[in-house]
């Protein structure tokens, strides 16, 4: 093997195969077991796709009414675990708090060592349950706020809501974050998905698996992206300001977040779906000056380099519209994405092999070891 035959990155190397879903870059299509994204963004509840990438299909009543009954008893954080979050410093980023959180959740599982398939849905199920609390809690924290219990009565998006603001808000902003969980959900061999695949080969725990992903999904270049775009337009602060800002960043070398895609080239298929939803909440917030410093940047970046949006371009104006703080945007994406990872953690325990890839050794030629004194 020579270093040209290395793929950097694995860029372009196919690991496995998987049935959960399919990036297809010539179309600019995702799909989620066989159904397109936006499709199920536009007709499904975020608990529906979270049972489709579970289970293979779409649930019926009688089925998703099983699995809301047992999301909804299990939605209330363990004393252990608020208390382990109470321990931790405000200063911490609050992807430190969620990767805490799954650890301490995992130690108060009572099946946390159980590999079995039911085992392993069930502990799906209650990471599902529990991380809005977690993320809603620590965000309220931090604002000095007391924690709200979750709502049995409301739906996975209403409570996320109600347990981060103390109120259900209108229904188009319940809708909007609702999308932005089905977007986020899934989305084939990603890094933190790869990650949680490469933890689960060695049969360790799928709390463990769950932990490692959060760490990689942290990344800027990943999942931190998303609370990385806010900066940025806070940075350049209005429209008429985002050309200059974008030459100075580019003179720099500076990456643009939000934009580019190992994967897709020509436009993330998630995008559309996204600004879209991001447009309604810019007219229901009337802050035009947002959709403005938006298309500003899309344009020149687009101009002067050729590179398209990725989710976390409108996801991350979305959720400041929300009323999210910046820091809390890539715990929300754990929430959804703990979906898609779980579904790859089960398919990868299914038909198990040890992920364990070589490298090419370019250190020094056997030498001995010279005497010591
Ligand atoms: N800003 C400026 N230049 C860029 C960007 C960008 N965002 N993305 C790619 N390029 C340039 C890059 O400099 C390189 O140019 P050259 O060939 O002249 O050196 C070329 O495009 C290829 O870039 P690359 O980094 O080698 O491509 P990659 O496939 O390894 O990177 C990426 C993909 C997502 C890491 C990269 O586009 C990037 O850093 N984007 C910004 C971070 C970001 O938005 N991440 C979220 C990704 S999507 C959501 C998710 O999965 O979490």
């Amino acid at each position: 093997m020579t270093e040209t035959d290395i793929k950097k990155g694995l860029a372009g190397v196919v690991v496995d195969v998987t049935s959960i879903s399919k990036v297809n870059p010539e179309t600019n299509s995702l799909l989620y077991r066989g159904y397109p994204v936006q499709d199920l963004a536009a007709r499904c509840s975020f608990e529906e796709v979270a049972y489709l990438l579970w289970h293979g299909e779409l649930p019926t009543e009688a089925e998703l009414a099983a699995q809301n009954d047992a999301e909804r008893a299990q939605r209330t954080l363990p004393d252990g675990v608020v208390d382990v979050i109470t321990s931790l410093p405000t200063t911490c980023h609050p992807m430190d708090v969620c990767r805490t959180a799954v650890s301490v959740i995992g130690a108060h599982d009572p099946a946390a060592e159980d590999p079995s398939p039911e085992a392993s849905l069930a502990k799906s199920l209650r990471l599902f349950a529990q991380l809005p609390a977690v993320v809603a809690f620590d965000q309220r924290r931090r604002r000095g706020q007391e924690l709200v219990p979750p709502r049995e009565d409301l739906g996975y998006a209403e409570n996320f809501l109600y347990m981060t603001f103390g109120e259900v808000p209108e229904k188009e902003v319940v809708r909007a974050f609702e999308v932005s969980m089905v977007l986020y959900a899934e989305h084939s061999f990603n890094a933190s998905t790869f990650t949680a695949r490469v933890i689960t080969s060695t049969l360790a725990d799928l709390h463990s698996a769950v932990v490692g992903a959060i760490g990689a999904l942290k990344g800027p270049l990943h999942g931190g992206a998303n609370e990385a775009v806010m900066a940025t337009f806070d940075e350049i602060g209005s429209a008429d300001a985002a050309e200059a800002w974008l030459e100075d960043a580019l003179a720099h070398k500076k990456k643009i977040m939000g934009f580019g895609h190992r994967v897709y080239k020509n436009g993330d298929s998630r995008v559309p779906t996204m600004k879209s939803v991001l447009d309604d909440l810019v007219a229901h917030y009337d802050r035009p000056d947002l959709g403005e410093l938006y298309t500003t940047l899309e344009k020149a970046m687009g101009e002067r380099k050729n590179i398209k949006p990725n989710l976390d371009y409108p996801a991350g104006p979305a959720y400041h519209l929300m009323g999210f703080d910046t820091p809390t945007f890539t715990p929300l994406f754990v929430a959804s994405r703990v979906t898609g990872w779980t579904a790859h953690i089960m398919e990868q325990a299914a038909s198990n092999a040890l992920i364990r890839p070589l490298s090419e050794y370019v250190g020094p030629d056997q030498r001995e070891v010279p005497a010591r004194a």
